[in-house]
């Protein structure tokens, strides 16, 4: 799934850049605030649409400027090649382009962009709401399954109607939003418990291999009681939702729960220990995707030496290796990386003041 080329325009400090990149590893190194990180947001913009350091793009965009461009070429080893660009204005407006045509969503380009941050915060997967943990799941259904995106829309505007009848008190209506709102409901419990049944021994085995010391569960929550039906628990919550205005239980409300010995993993482990359970998490949801779709996923890993050391480096290093797939990594030193890969598998670039520049490996 290799970005082949990237062009980049009014991010941050970043003068205007065109990169040929490496399939394998494409290692940036320079010193801080030289503009490492904003490569990497550049790709996040593409393939989330939105950045991972800010809600608010107006930071991203470059002083002065009135717009930031990203083009680039993607090779996909089932899906073909394409070209994306993506131009948003100062203003606002923003078009997204796939092979010249415009899109109308973002979960195309996202489709095609199988992106993986690994950074310094990271570990707010763990220690963060519900909703990231529970967005964690669906970006690994959403890529190996392609109705669910469909079958989401569907609960979301269930969800939507039955809050609204609550908020109206419309009592007549509202056991026939409530049915409608159960059948999509279980629909989306079931993709994303299909998921994790087969996603927990790819997991267990990455965090084997990245961090044996370390042994966390994964608990699945759907979004209510698990010992009740989603139909008695909406009875009883029946007033409350009334008096609320809006659905208590449901799949909006699922979540993925992580513990060491019963208690939330956040409290118990180091921040190193987090990282590498988040890279665990990260990594083997690639690994899946890689097994059911045939496709790879594009791994960012900013800032390799926070929080670990030269050991779990290594091993996280050697497991992106292992999978074969397109990895950035920055750095702010030259990390010694011939041991993990060849120099014909790999880039070098060198970022000072916003300029990019490739060097030999
Ligand atoms: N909107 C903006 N316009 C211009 N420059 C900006 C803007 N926002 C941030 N910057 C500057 O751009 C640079 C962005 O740096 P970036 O975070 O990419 O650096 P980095 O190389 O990842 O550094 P570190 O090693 O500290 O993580 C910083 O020097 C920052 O001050
Ligand atoms: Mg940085």
């Amino acid at each position: 799934m290799p970005i082949r080329q990237l062009k980049v325009s009014g991010v941050r400090n970043l003068q205007p850049l065109d990169l040929s990149l490496h399939s394998g590893v494409n290692f940036i190194y320079g010193p801080n605030g030289s503009g490492k990180t904003s490569i990497l947001e550049s790709i996040v913009l593409v393939a989330a649409g939105k950045s991972f350091r800010t809600s608010q793009l107006k930071h991203v965009l470059t002083h002065d400027a009135d717009r930031i461009e990203i083009e680039m070429n993607v090779e996909d080893e089932s899906l073909g090649e394409c070209h994306l660009d993506s131009l948003r204005l100062k203003g606002g407006d923003h078009l997204l382009k796939l092979n010249g045509s415009v899109l109308t969503s973002q979960a195309e380009a996202s489709h095609w962009l199988p992106v993986q941050v690994i950074d310094p915060t990271t570990f707010r997967l763990l220690s963060g709401s519900p909703e990231e943990r529970r967005q964690f799941i669906d970006w690994g259904v959403f890529h190996v399954e392609h109705s669910f995106m469909e079958q989401w829309k569907t609960f979301r505007k269930q969800l939507k109607q039955r809050n609204s009848v609550l908020k109206q008190k419309e009592d007549e209506w509202l056991s026939v939003w409530t049915k409608g709102f159960i059948e999509s409901a279980l629909v989306i419990d079931q993709y994303r418990r299909d998921y994790l049944k087969r996603f927990k021994p790819e997991f267990e085995r990455i965090l084997a291999a990245l961090d044996p010391d370390t042994k966390v569960q994964l608990a699945y929550y759907p979004g209510w009681d698990k010992d009740s039906e989603l139909a008695d628990v909406l009875e009883r919550q029946q007033e409350r939702d009334m008096v609320l205005g809006y659905t208590q239980a449901g799949p909006h409300r699922a979540e993925l729960r992580i513990k060491v010995d019963k208690q939330p993993a956040a409290e118990i482990l180091s921040r190193g220990q987090q990282k590498t359970v988040v890279a665990a998490l990260k990594i083997a949801q690639g690994a899946m995707f890689q097994q059911e779709s045939g496709r790879r996923t594009i791994y960012l890993v900013d800032d390799l030496a926070s929080e670990l050391d030269e050991k779990h480096r290594f091993a996280l290093c050697k497991l992106l290796e292992d999978l074969k797939c397109q990895v950035f990594i920055t750095s702010i030193d030259k990390e010694k990386l011939t041991d993990i890969w060849k120099p014909e598998d790999a880039c070098l670039f060198h970022v000072e003041h916003g300029c990019v520049n490739q060097e030999s490996f």
